[in-house]
């Protein structure tokens, strides 16, 4: 997969990718992150990609004619039709694991980072999809292209060692369940044995597997029941 990146602060994104599970992935060539600078789009001496918003207000807005020549560059070089070009902006799609899931098998993902008060309108013209992750307002998308690339990324194949982790983590448990209901995860224990008067459920220590598999479904269930109610409700 290739992921681009279109943002006015590229250096922000120097950190994340150069740690942990990313940086593995591209170091296995699993994924490419490329980050641009929209002012590289630019033509005038100052390389303004942002004005003053069209009836007065605070702050600026982000040229929709800088952002569809960054686009039309970086779109003439991808090959797969599975690409995808993603705003990210608080007015998007509520993003969650099964989007995170479904992006996760395209060949390229190109993401919008918006700053200052946002991009010019026109711009939802020249993209397929607009994401949100949550409701807030962050100072700019980069930190949400953070997020999104960060979960996407993990579920490439190959990405995460232990296919079994992921199937059994939050948003994507389903013991016995159909697959369209997905459960919190489990309760997780390691040692010490007792701490501070808590001990581990002796369950895991049984070494009975089945009835492990069990105990951990129930508390799943139980779990989602109090904190998540809402994921189970078609059930
Ligand atoms: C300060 S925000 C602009 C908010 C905009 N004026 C509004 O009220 O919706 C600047 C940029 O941050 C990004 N952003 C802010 N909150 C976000 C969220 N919850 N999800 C995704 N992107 C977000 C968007 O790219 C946005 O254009």
């Amino acid at each position: 997969m290739t992921i681009d990146i279109l943002t006015l602060f590229p250096k922000m994104f120097s950190g994340p990718f150069s740690e942990s599970i990313i940086k593995r992935a591209i170091e296995k060539g699993l994924v490419s992150i490329n980050i641009h600078n929209l002012r590289d789009w630019a033509t005038d001496r100052h390389k303004t990609a942002d004005e003053k918003p069209y009836g007065g207000g605070a702050g600026m807005v982000m040229r929709v004619d800088i952002i569809d020549k960054a686009l039309s560059t970086l779109k003439s070089k991808v090959k797969s039709q599975k690409s995808k070009v993603i705003l990210l902006t608080p007015a998007g799609k509520l993003f969650n694991q099964k989007m995170a899931k479904t992006l996760s098998s395209y060949s390229n993902l190109l993401l919008i980072c918006g700053h200052y008060e946002g991009v010019d309108e026109r711009v939802r013209k020249l993209v397929d999809e607009e994401i949100s992750i949550g409701d807030y307002v962050l100072t700019g998308g980069e930190l949400a292209a953070m997020v999104i690339v960060d979960a996407v990324v993990r579920l490439i194949p190959g990405v995460v060692g232990k296919k079994e982790s992921l199937k059994s983590e939050s948003f994507s448990f389903t013991p016995s369940l159909p697959h369209s209901f997905t459960l919190l995860e489990y309760p997780q224990y390691t040692r010490p044995f007792e701490y501070n008067g808590m001990k581990v459920p002796k369950i895991l220590l049984s070494g009975n597997h089945k009835k492990i598999a069990e105990w951990r479904a129930e508390q799943a269930i139980k779990r989602t029941k109090k904190r998540r109610p809402d994921l189970l409700k078609k059930i």
